[in-house]
């Protein structure tokens, strides 16, 4: 596929085509609510690490030519959560893509169930294996495509204990945790192999 190809191709193939073939991806609902206490929830697959210290999470929120509610929250409160999301609640979490008013809770829409963390303005889905609290840090405009790069640094986090190993690592594939393929294929992920920190003059090594 050369570029001039690309370009002519039929927009909703072209949309389909480059989401999926970048890759796996993780997606996430971002829980939100607003000055007037109106809840929100949406499923956004471009969660990005930005940093560990501190800890850090970007996201990009798609130019806001209709309105964007869980940008303009953020914007607003500053605050929101990140939900990984569980195998069980996929379909779910899906519907929560669907455009629906400002006073219509995807929490109502969707089912899910939002709770909170004393003190912390947003909600977090119930239901969700792991949790992140954020507040916002960096409203980053992407000149080349009118996105917003929202970068947040994390003030809390809940998970299942039982899925952290002694080095720190927190094994997803324990806590029923999906990832997607483009914007509307749900999958499971599977540990092949782990290995040991790579050196240039040492062989890969598997970690026991
Ligand atoms: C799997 C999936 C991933 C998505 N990822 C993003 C994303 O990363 N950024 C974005 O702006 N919209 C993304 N969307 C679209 C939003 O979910 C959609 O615009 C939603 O209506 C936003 O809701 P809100 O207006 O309540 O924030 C995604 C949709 C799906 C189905």
């Amino acid at each position: 596929m050369n570029r001039a190809t690309y370009d002519g191709l039929e927009s909703r193939f072209k949309v389909q085509y480059f989401n999926s073939i970048v890759g796996h991806k993780n997606v996430c609902l971002i829980g939100t609510k607003n000055l007037e206490n109106q809840s929100n929830l949406a499923i956004f697959n471009s969660l990005v690490h930005i940093g560990s210290n501190p800890p850090l999470l970007g996201v990009i929120f798609r130019p806001d030519s209709v309105e964007r509610h869980t940008y303009e929250n953020i914007l607003q409160t500053k605050e929101y959560t990140i939900n990984l999301i569980s195998e069980k609640d996929i379909a779910a979490a899906h519907q929560t893509s669907a455009r629906y008013a400002r006073e219509h809770s995807e929490f109502d829409a969707s089912g899910l169930n939002p709770t909170y963390i004393d003190g912390f303005h947003a909600p977090h889905v119930s239901s969700s294996p792991i949790s992140f609290g954020l507040i916002l840090k960096e409203n980053i405009p992407i000149q080349v495509n009118g996105t917003n790069l929202v970068i947040g640094e994390v003030q809390w986090i809940k998970y299942p204990e039982e899925i952290i190993s002694s080095d720190g690592f927190a094994d997803l594939t324990q806590a029923g945790v999906v990832g997607c393929i483009g914007l509307d294929a749900y999958t499971q992920g599977t540990i092949l192999q782990r290995f040991e920190y790579a050196k240039p003059d040492k062989a890969p090594r598997i970690k026991p």
